[in-house]
């Protein structure tokens, strides 16, 4: 019996499901230790990551409709009865080799491709709320963006639960034919002897590149006109020339988006003791600067750097280094990173944050500066 099996190779999978398989793995194992794993500053690499698992699962659906035979979604069986009868074969210990996959597997690949399209468009919409960037920028708020987060990690680890489950369902499956799926999934063929599918298809090669390459560049313009949309509520701010040189002057001018009116309010109305120090300064400046502030303060801004910094220490509600997500995000770091050349002080922003003039703080721009970290 095992003689006439290993005879006869038959090819099951073609080259562009194998293609899609291996690439769609690289992609996500890329994507899951960018996103699990490594800084923030990695984010660059994670979206990368990302849009090449939209890009795979677009294709591979359209060669679910226009493949050879077991690309195929026509010969998927997902339907409950051959669910239950598979169970019935295994709880009975019976073999019933397919050539494509078995129900259980059929409904794995469907879970996987829905599970991360989900997980594709739910980091898509964190990405234009939260940071303002990629083709949601334009019409997503933060709040939006913010509603994303949980769902997007949630389903991260719902992914890692199914590739494990893949993994031991292809195992078990291996164990149980004799046959090492894994192999065929890297070679295409299969031993001779399996249930062919049900209906027999050739591959519209014509009519997939048509597909495949319309809708690529269709989706490709769509995303490049969104991307290159203003961010929605951020206005640009026009930086002030008294507010710059005055307020640049002993540390960094902190982006007056980074703190609410009111805080503004009362540090332009108590600039004799400014911390510790006098920053005093003429009536008529300090009335341009105030008003500079005011207009450009946190509440008129939709910016991450904005919302996050928005809740104040109730205590020292003058201090962006004193809110509570300040000190969260930079809880990791040393003092000593901080008091060492060429950073110097909690305050120098832009020493480690390269858009910190901007008032944008995106994850990509995340760098503490070598010198310090030796
Ligand atoms: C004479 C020097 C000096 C000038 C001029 C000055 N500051 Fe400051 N500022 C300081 C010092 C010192 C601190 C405290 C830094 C620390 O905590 O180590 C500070 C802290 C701050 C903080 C809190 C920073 C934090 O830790 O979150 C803000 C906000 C601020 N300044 C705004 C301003 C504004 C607005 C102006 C312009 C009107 C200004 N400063 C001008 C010296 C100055
Ligand atoms: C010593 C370098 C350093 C300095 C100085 C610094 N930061 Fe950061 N900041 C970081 C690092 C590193 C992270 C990312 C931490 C993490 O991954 O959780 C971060 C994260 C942030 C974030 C979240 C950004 C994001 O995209 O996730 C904000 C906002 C932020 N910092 C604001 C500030 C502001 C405002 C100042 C100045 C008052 C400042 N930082 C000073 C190193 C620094």
């Amino acid at each position: 019996m095992k003689v006439s099996i290993e005879s006869r190779r038959v090819p099951v999978w073609d080259l562009p499901v194998r293609a899609f398989h291996w690439a769609l793995l690289a992609c996500v194992a890329v994507a899951a230790a960018t996103g699990f794993l490594f800084p923030a500053n990695w984010l660059s690499v994670h979206i990368w990551a990302g849009a090449g698992v939209g890009a795979l699962i677009l294709a591979r659906l359209v060669w679910g409709v226009t493949g050879t035979t077991y690309a195929r979604f026509a010969n998927f069986t997902l339907s409950p009865a051959a669910v239950i009868a598979h169970l019935k074969d295994i709880t009975a210990g019976r073999m019933h080799r397919e050539g494509g996959h078995n129900p259980l597997g059929a409904w794995m690949v469907v879970t996987l491709l829905a599970v991360l399209l989900a997980l594709v468009a739910s980091g898509a919409v964190l990405l234009g709320g939260l940071f303002k960037q990629g083709p949601g920028k334009g019409f997503l708020s933060f709040a939006t963006g913010d509603l994303m987060r949980e769902p997007h990690e949630l389903l991260a680890w719902a992914l890692l639960a199914l590739v494990a489950a893949h993994v031991a369902g292809m195992a078990f499956e291996s164990w149980r034919s004799g046959e090492n799926l894994a192999r065929a999934m890297v070679t295409g063929d299969k031993a001779d002897g399996f249930v062919p599918a049900a209906r027999a298809f050739t591959a519209r090669r014509g009519l997939a590149a048509a597909l495949v390459g319309i809708g690529g560049a269709a989706l490709m313009w769509a995303g490049l006109t969104a991307n290159a949309l203003p961010p929605k509520g951020v206005p640009q701010v026009v930086a002030d020339g008294t507010w710059q040189k005055e307020c640049g002057d002993c540390h960094m001018a902190f982006h007056p988006t980074l703190l609410p009116a009111a805080s503004w309010a009362r540090i332009m109305t108590s600039l004799d003791d400014h911390f510790g120090e006098d920053a005093s300064l003429p009536a008529d400046k300090v009335t341009a600067i105030a008003a500079f502030l005011a207009a450009n303060s946190a509440e008129t801004s939709d910016s991450f750097a904005a919302n996050r910094l928005r809740r104040l220490n109730a205590e020292r509600p003058l201090e962006i280094t004193q809110t509570p997500y300040w000190t969260r995000r930079h809880g990791d770091i040393a003092d000593a990173v901080f008091k060492a050349a060429p950073i110097n002080s909690r305050q120098n922003c832009a020493a480690c944050h390269g858009d910190a003039a901007s008032g944008t703080f995106a994850p990509q721009s995340i760098s503490i500066p070598k010198e310090t970290t030796k």
